[in-house]
């Protein structure tokens, strides 16, 4: 219990104005302390006040936690000047209190003396710090290198400030799903970082709960967040070349068709920038082809543009490459020293060079005389042959169609 001592200044002259205001600083008396959020019991004794009066006197307190905000708190003993406290404070809601002390004489209830008290509210560690957020939710590309900054999370602590009780760090309780190929870490500032590779093919959501603990000597509080990283996916997987369909034979005199489609995979996000493709054709150096991307396959669709002459050659060799619209990136973690940053190997190439090995294939394109071989009406023809047939067998009539005869005839 602490014991309030009152020292009373009595200024008996008050000729000049000099001597009024020191007068009314020496009304003040000294401050003293409670504690907040005392668990009782109540009413206990928090000190008395006394003067020293040939004559009785009356004791009343006013002010802040008797009439004022916060009210109830204190009362006074009249005859004995004994101050008790009914009820705990809260250090968040007010740091002090300030109440006056009043005197009356017994006999005419008039002013003998007023004073001031003032009442210091000590803070105990009764807040965690609490973040601004209960979720932070942030979307990151893959190709976001390591150390870079992630997001930032905010907590504050209400309790007295410059003191353990609301000094606090920050630390990453929990990460879901783990990966071996990502650390996260957070720094005094509550900024989220991380070593090692993003990947969004292994992991595309990071989940992460976050706690911020004070630094209170007799208990530690603590509160927590969730930080949600999704992954977007960059251009890690190249396409490759898997196959073609087509006849890839062309007439000589015609444009505009297609003799050849090309397919390709992608292990990236469908319809993303880093699976859609882009074709180049090298060996066209006089036009004759183009080639563009169906939106919903990504199959290249091969055509000729310019009337090919059969006399310039029966073939033509084309090789076509084939890559993504986004820049490709790959990152891949080689050893995880103890102290800073992991040995990561990074590609990260502009769409337009670099020492890519970019997927490509050669494709034969027949260009057919048109006055020579008749052509087939079908290009394949399905045959169905029972199990074990003799060799030399008769399988199927074909027909073919010789545009330069007048007839139609039956070949074989
Ligand atoms: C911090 O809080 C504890 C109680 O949890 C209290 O005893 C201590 O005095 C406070 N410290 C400060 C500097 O306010
Ligand atoms: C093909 O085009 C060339 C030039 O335009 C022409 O001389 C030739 O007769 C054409 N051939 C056929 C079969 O149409
Ligand atoms: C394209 O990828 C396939 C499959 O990985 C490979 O067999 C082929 O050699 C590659 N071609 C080029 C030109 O890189």
């Amino acid at each position: 219990m602490l014991l309030l001592t009152l020292l009373i200044v009595f200024v008996t002259s008050s000729t000049c104005s000099e001597t009024q205001s020191r007068q009314k600083r020496a009304w003040i008396i000294d401050s003293y302390e409670i504690e907040e959020g005392h668990p009782g019991p109540f009413p206990y004794k928090l000190g008395q006040v006394s003067i020293d009066r040939k004559y009785q006197v009356y004791f009343d307190l006013y002010g802040q936690g008797i009439d004022e905000e916060p009210e109830g708190v204190f009362t006074i003993n009249k005859n004995t000047g004994e101050i008790f406290v009914q009820r705990p404070v809260d250090y968040e809601e007010q740091k002090m209190l300030k109440l006056s002390f009043e005197a009356k004489k017994m006999h005419d209830l008039t002013i003998d003396t007023r004073l001031g008290i003032e009442i210091l509210i000590q803070d105990i560690n009764d807040n965690p710090p609490l973040f601004e957020k209960p979720l932070y939710e942030v979307t990151v590309d893959e190709d976001l290198s390591q150390g870079s900054h992630i997001q930032t999370v905010v907590a504050y602590d209400r309790d007295q400030k410059g003191t353990p009780n609301s000094t606090f760090h920050y630390a990453i309780k929990s990460v879901s799903p783990e990966s071996p190929n990502i650390e996260f870490f957070i720094k005094n500032t509550g900024a989220l970082s991380f070593k090692g590779c993003l990947d969004h093919e292994v992991v595309s959501k990071h989940t992460l709960l976050i706690e911020a603990i004070d630094h209170g000597e007799v208990v530690q509080l603590s509160s927590s967040t969730t930080v949600i990283i999704n992954v977007e996916d960059g251009n890690n997987h190249l396409p490759v070349v898997t196959g073609q369909t087509g006849s890839g034979k062309v007439k000589e005199n015609e444009s505009g068709v297609s003799p050849l489609r090309l397919h390709v995979t992608d292990h990236d996000v469908f319809q993303s920038k880093a699976w859609r493709v882009e074709y180049t054709i090298l060996g066209n150096e006089k036009g004759y082809f183009n080639i563009e991307t169906d939106r919903k396959t990504n199959d290249g669709i091969l055509t000729v543009v310019k009337s090919l002459d059969f006399e310039e050659g029966a073939t033509k060799e084309l090789k076509i490459s084939v890559k993504n619209e986004a820049p490709y990136f790959s990152c891949e973690v080689k050893s995880r020293p103890t102290i800073g940053l992991w040995n990561v190997d990074v590609t990260k190439k502009q769409s337009s060079g670099g020492n890519i090995h970019y997927n490509a294939t050669t494709v034969i394109i027949e260009v057919v005389d048109v006055n020579e071989p008749p052509e087939f009406t079908v290009t394949v023809k399905e045959a169905k042959l029972p199990e074990n047939t003799q060799i030399g067998t008769w399988v199927e009539k074909v027909t073919a169609v010789d545009q330069d005869s007048s007839a139609a005839r039956d070949f074989m």
